[in-house]
């Protein structure tokens, strides 16, 4: 699908459809808008017969005379303008085009110039409303032999003013970039396990860093990693015949200034080990790279924003597979950092990646270190499928992060560190365990973390729960979010505005 700029008058475009948005204002504002655009006389009717209301996601088809550039006119309702935000945007977008589609439309044209309320920015109601297309349009059909119909094609967004052309540049490139971002991510989360293998994915961060010159990565095979001493991620991956390995991308690795790093969870496949998962349990595990995925797709949106900020993603991936060759529960690992962990479930496996990887990131000297991960079963009990859960050991950071959740609506929830969850991963055999049994599931995980994070502001954040949907819902489709990219984007983005500032 194609979004482009025009400048121009809505009654002179031809077009399939043009949308027409409207809030539940008074009648009179309504009539008003619709009569300036000369559009068909039913639509007077309908307003004035209070069928249509301008009610939050209500669409009324309209058509016009066959002497007009465009037969059809889609009303739809931005509610009220009190209520108005980014997330609406997104939704707005993803509710016209989801109408759309059920008819033989592709090219619509429709203008946002106006929509902006009190303070809002009509640059970050294009970047949403571009996100809210892009990623509804979204399929993942590489594997069937047939495509579904393609549906819009096309959207024009027209703008008149000067000021409203540049704004609406900014925020259709920033808003593309995202959803590209976003897009990758998906794709990675729905490829199947038989595909995206750890190795399939280091070639993906290879391939990207490549297409980017303020982009490096560098691949740590098995070797590497016995010579490093990564024994966590090392015993993970022993029992797959696809072998371990640690990605590094590095963005603008010039700049100077102290690192930002991302952290992603890659396990291409979590069977659970010889601590095997049921079949419910392990029939949607191809998505445990979700973490790595959301990471690889914001660094791709960010090497496209130019910031002046050094940003690290650092993916421990692994397939986690029941083999001869498994390690075993009741194994006691070697971290990277020198602690030992007594293995209690091989399936508690991807916070044992983890904190090799936490480790690695100190020789950085980061000023933070997020990491993102499907961890815990139990952020699910914890928060359902609405918000990821947040642990930090720095409340600034948390509280930028919460921000940028807020604004992108990939919500986060924090829940506490407290040491008597750090009291439930105390080693008896070993330093630690890898699990501390099923109360306070998702805090126990993050202790462990917590342990391996030394030396810088570090958050982790569980999406466990968010990372995947079981139906289409606005702009989400089945399958893999992308949940992380615009929450990480956006946080890059203002974290490296507040160090310019210092
Ligand atoms: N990848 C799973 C967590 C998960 C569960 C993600 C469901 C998405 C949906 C993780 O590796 C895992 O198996 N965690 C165990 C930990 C337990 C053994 C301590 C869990 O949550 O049951
Ligand atoms: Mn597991
Ligand atoms: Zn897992």
């Amino acid at each position: 699908m194609n979004i482009t700029i025009r400048q121009g008058f809505i009654q002179k475009q031809r077009v399939d459809v043009i949308v027409v948005n409207l809030f539940t204002e008074s009648k009179k504002k309504i009539l008003e808008q619709t009569a300036k655009h000369s559009l068909p006389d039913s639509i007077q009717q309908a307003i004035k017969l209070n069928d249509f209301t301008g009610a939050f996601g209500q669409t009324q088809l309209h058509y016009t005379s066959p002497k007009s550039p465009f037969r059809r006119v889609l009303l739809v309702g931005l509610g009220n303008p009190k209520k108005f935000d980014l997330e609406r945007a997104r939704r707005i977008a993803a509710v016209s085009l989801r109408e759309l589609n059920t008819m033989g439309v592709s090219s619509v044209a429709t203008t946002l110039a106006s929509i902006p309320q009190n303070d809002q920015s009509l640059q970050n109601l294009v970047q949403a409303f571009t996100e809210g297309s892009l990623l509804t349009h979204y399929r993942f059909e590489p594997h069937r032999s047939k495509q579904a119909s393609k549906g819009v094609q096309k959207i024009t967004l027209l703008v008149t003013e000067d000021k409203e052309l540049n704004e609406t540049k900014r925020g259709l490139r920033i808003g593309k970039y995202v959803s590209e971002g976003t897009i990758l991510a998906r794709n990675l989360v729905n490829q199947p396990a038989n595909i995206i293998t750890p190795l399939a994915l280091a070639n993906v961060a290879k391939d990207l860093a490549k297409k980017n010159n303020s982009m490096r990565c560098r691949i740590l095979n098995t070797r590497s990693l016995e010579r490093l001493g990564m024994g966590a991620l090392l015993s993970v991956g022993q029992g797959s015949r696809n072998s371990p390995h640690f990605i590094i991308i590095d963005l603008n690795s010039n700049l100077k200034n102290r690192p930002l790093i991302f952290v992603g969870k890659g396990i291409t496949f979590d069977s659970g080990g010889l601590s095997l998962k049921s079949v419910s349990g392990i029939r949607t595990m191809k998505y445990d790279m979700a973490g790595a995925g959301a990471v690889i797709g914001a660094m791709s949106a960010l090497s496209n924003l130019n910031l002046k900020q050094r940003i690290i993603a650092l993916i421990p991936t692994a397939e986690n597979m029941p083999d001869g060759k498994s390690f075993r529960p009741g194994d006691v690992v070697k971290t990277l950092s020198g602690k030992t962990i007594e293995i209690i479930s091989t399936d508690a496996e991807g916070r044992l990646i983890l904190a090799d990887a936490l480790t690695y990131a100190q020789k950085f000297d980061p000023c933070a270190v997020i990491d993102l991960a499907t961890l815990t079963g139990a952020s699910i009990t914890a928060l359902g499928h609405h918000a990821a859960c947040l642990f930090s050991s720095d409340d600034l950071l948390a509280n930028r992060l919460i921000k940028s959740g807020e604004e992108t609506h990939e919500k986060l929830w924090r829940l506490p560190l407290w040491p008597e969850y750090r009291k439930q991963i105390e080693g008896e055999v070993a330093d630690l365990k890898n699990s501390g049994g099923s109360p306070g599931g998702a805090n126990t995980a993050a202790a462990l973390l917590h342990e391996f994070a030394d030396g810088y502001a570090w958050a982790h954040i569980d999406i466990a729960g968010t990372a995947t949907s079981e139906q289409s819902k606005y702009y989400i489709t089945k399958g893999g979010v992308g949940y992380g990219v615009r929450l990480l984007t956006h946080f890059a983005q203002t974290w490296s505005q507040n160090l310019s500032k210092i």
